[in-house]
């Protein structure tokens, strides 16, 4: 099936006859017979499995779910009824209809025909007539409510499949397949998530207007119900389901420099010398394919890279950490090692016909190691680990594994020896190559905390890898639909992911790249990534006040570090994203479809300029150039960065700001954690942290999360937790610090600094210890800037 097409709905035949037999609904047509069990996963998550008598092999091959909750527990239909019962919710099947009941209040039927079979083929029709907003569904173009949209789960490698689409912003599909559609009706959410490896396509809305149809090509369906009622608690439900994201390296959340093209030892030698020049952090730079020796993975061109562990280490004492692409694809080529070691271990995909299946990518003809196998993912990590140990790297960069296979057609790709068709395991080969990778990882270090990022993902690959959006392109489309993607990404359980800041096909300017920083300076992963023969990206080559621009937001992003990596130690124990729609925080009708603007955890939202001057409406002040745009702040007080003070919310208020601007909003009640001294680059010690307080009418309470930064020892429970609560106690602000946790407390030293005004005096109670400060009111534009007194 071409991609943009679909299953039509008249082409199934639905069920007629229905028998409650064994613990089992059966629903049987002419042309089928279904086998429809139930299970209790976790009291907020109900699975129903769909065994259709024409999928010969009945066996699951998703990796989606954690392995915990895999079985569930089993549920009966009631007696003598065609009902499950679950704490969840109700399901009455009905010969050819469905009947959902979740337990927070929401109810979801199928149409009259509502599930049926064609073959493999299955489809669910269900009425959302009520339905305002569709979210999640993973990697997504366009924008953040997909209502009237149709969504195709099946990866591709977007530049190779749509080369025409650069300049638009609506290709469908990506490189990530998450099926998982998060419904908002009459206020209420909820969430289904198809678990089936296969081509699935939901469409919601286009094809049929308030119906939500999930589509199968192939194998069995396990359809998970995730209860609501808020975005908040569908998410967490999902991410209990299918996993979090372990806290990050510290070095990981700065800010990264890549670009295909860096070829030498003295080009690296030079970005970090002009980083250091120009006084812009930066924790890691990235090897994209030109270190290879004609792109043979774990090799390097040792003319042009004569001794890479030396640079790494002269990089590391630098703070700067390093990342190196590998690919899949392994040069078919008998005189390399590598390609000959995974020949005589058997290890590489085949075709049916038995022979090893062979592909065109970067380095010619190549081969595939088959992810899906113990026995690849061992050599795959022994291999991986041995290169990153002996080249000094610091973690590692998963490309063209959707999988990307050239000209070469990447169904005659089997898997598991050529006994597993393609299209069991083609969404998962980018997650399998994460878990290998992983492996390799923890073979290394079981205690570091790892690092991946990777291009080709499905449902769960967050457990092993960041992921990155992919080959976006050098324009104001691309900035724009960057929000939207990486929220629905967040959503759909991948909350450390971020697209190439500047873009990557094409040539970005001066004042598309500023914006684009201002954009993403708090993005989850922020890195600059370009393709070669374009416009050079890095920050210095769009002048000097670009760069001191572009500095700005970077630099603000390590000062608000603390801030960033608790959202990432709190992602890890809630589910929660580093990125929210605004519904996420405020749950109201009014922000359904907002994606202009987001929070970056609860208190900060970012309102970037996301037009270019030569079209978006300005005005003058002072003489001085302002991009106008409009800003909707959610009921209650703001503080306003910009402007210095606070202004009241429950609005729509017409802004401006000059290039040098980003509007940034903190809402009241909030403490941020934010790092005053000195750094190197990754190099930072989290020991003196400021307390940036901005109450006017609420008070405030922040759990912030101290641990060791570097092991993975926080999940045995090492870590401490400092709960500070700020209030307005008559004049003054009083900042209550208690710290709980197995580790010796006070290792982390508080100091508040107060914005907006409201006091110029406050205290903070630590360990039993008062201390009173007199503070200067502050600040503008950024957060931390000006800041007068600091405690
Ligand atoms: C792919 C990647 C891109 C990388 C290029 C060369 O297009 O998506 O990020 O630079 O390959 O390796």
């Amino acid at each position: 099936m071409l991609f943009g097409q679909k299953l039509h709905p008249l082409n199934f035949e639905y069920g007629r006859q229905i028998a409650v037999r064994k613990g089992a609904i059966e629903v049987a047509g002419r042309s089928f017979q279904a086998r429809i069990t139930c299970a209790e996963i976790t009291p907020h998550c109900t699975r129903l499995r769909f065994e259709n008598s024409h999928v010969a092999d009945s066996r699951n091959y998703s990796d989606a779910v954690v392995e915990p909750l895999r079985a569930g527990r089993a549920v009966a239909p009631q007696r003598g009824s065609p009902t499950f019962s679950t704490a969840a919710c109700t399901i009455e099947v009905g010969a050819a209809r469905l009947k959902i009941r979740l337990a927070s209040g929401a109810t979801l039927e199928t149409t009259e025909d509502g599930f049926g079979f064609n073959g493999e083929k299955a489809i669910f029709c269900f009425q959302t007539a009520t339905a305002t907003g569709y979210y999640g569904f993973g990697e997504r173009t366009k924008r953040f409510n997909k209502s009237g949209d149709s969504l195709d789960f099946y990866n591709v490698d977007v530049g190779a499949v749509f080369p025409h689409t650069f300049q638009r912003d609506d290709y469908d599909p990506a490189y990530v397949a998450i099926p998982l559609a998060i419904v908002r009706a009459g206020g209420h959410c909820f969430g289904l998530f198809m678990d089936n490896p296969e081509r699935l396509i939901f469409d919601v809305g286009q094809i049929a207007p308030g119906q939500l149809l999930c589509q199968s090509l192939g194998g069995n369906n396990d359809l998970y119900l995730l209860d609501g009622p808020t975005l908040r608690d569908v998410v967490r439900h999902f991410t209990t389901l299918t996993g979090r994201a372990e806290v990050p390296p510290l070095w990981s959340l700065g800010h990264h420099q890549c670009r295909w093209g860096y070829k030498t030892a003295a080009e690296f030698r030079a970005l970090k010398e002009n980083f250091r020049q120009c006084d812009i952090p930066v924790s890691a730079l990235w090897y994209d394919i030109d270190y290879m020796d004609e792109y043979r993975v774990f090799t390097w061109d040792r003319v042009d890279m004569p001794d890479p562990r030396k640079l790494n280490e002269e990089l590391r004492r630098a703070g700067i950490r390093s990342v190196a692409i590998v690919d899949p694809g392994v040069k078919l080529d008998p005189s390399y090692a590598i390609y000959e070691s995974g020949r005589k271990a058997d290890v590489f995909c085949k075709t049916a016909s038995g022979r090893d299946y062979v592909g065109r990518v970067w380095p010619g003809d190549s081969v595939f190691p088959d992810f899906p196998t113990p026995a690849a993912r061992d050599w795959w990590a022994g291999h991986l680990a041995t290169f990153i140990a002996e080249s000094g790297l610091d973690g590692a960069w998963l490309d063209m594994n959707d999988p990307a296979t050239g000209w070469s057609c990447p169904e005659d790709m089997c898997f598991e020896g050529g006994t597993a068709p393609h299209a069991k395991y083609h969404n998962q080969y980018g997650h399998f190559m994460a878990r290998a990778s992983r492996q390799a990882l923890e073979q290394l270090d079981p205690h570091a905390r790892p690092f991946l990022l990777t291009r080709g993902g499905c449902t769960g690959t967050q457990r092993y890898s960041a992921i990155w959006t992919g080959d976006n392109a050098s324009n104001w489309e691309h900035l724009r639909m960057s929000i939207p993607c990486t929220i629905n990404l967040g959503l759909s359980g991948v909350a450390f992911n971020g697209p190439d800041v500047g873009g990557f096909f094409g040539h970005t300017d001066e004042e598309l790249i500023t914006r684009w920083y201002q954009a993403g300076f708090l993005f989850p992963f922020l890195r600059n990534h370009s393709t070669n023969h374009t416009k050079e990206q890095e920050p210095w080559n769009f002048g000097p006040q670009c760069l001191a621009r572009i500095r700005d937001a970077v630099v603000t992003r390590y000062r608000l570090l603390p801030y960033l990596a608790n959202c990432f130690f709190a992602h890890h124990l809630t589910g929660d994203p580093i990125l929210r729609p605004l519904l996420y925080e405020f749950d109201d009708a009014a922000f359904e479809n907002l994606d202009d603007q987001f929070m970056v955890g609860a208190s900060i939202l970012v309102a970037p300029i996301l037009e270019c001057s030569a079209v978006c409406k300005s005005i003058f002040v002072d003489g001085v150039k302002r991009q106008q745009r409009y800003i909707t702040l959610p009921e209650g007080w703001w503080f306003d960065l910009l402007a210095g003070e606070w202004v009241a919310g429950g609005r729509t208020l017409l802004y401006s700001a000059c290039l040098d601007e980003v509007p940034l909003f903190i809402r009241d009640g909030s403490i941020l954690p934010y790092f005053p001294g000195k750094f190197q680059n990754s190099a930072m010690k989290l020991t003196r942290i400021e307390l940036h307080t901005f109450l006017k009418e609420r008070s405030a309470q922040l759990d912030y999360y101290i641990d060791d930064r570097e092991t993975r020892r926080y999940l045995t429970g090492e870590y401490n937790t400092a709960t500070i609560r700020a209030e307005i106690v008559g004049p003054e602000v009083a900042l209550h610090l208690a710290e709980t946790g197995p580790l010796p407390p006070g290792t982390v030293k508080f100091a508040p600094v107060l914005y907006g005004g409201a006091s110029a005096t406050a205290s903070l109670t630590q360990q039993g210890r008062r201390v009173t400060r007199q503070l200067a009111p502050a600040t503008r534009r950024w957060v931390g800037t000006d800041v007068a007194v600091r405690a």
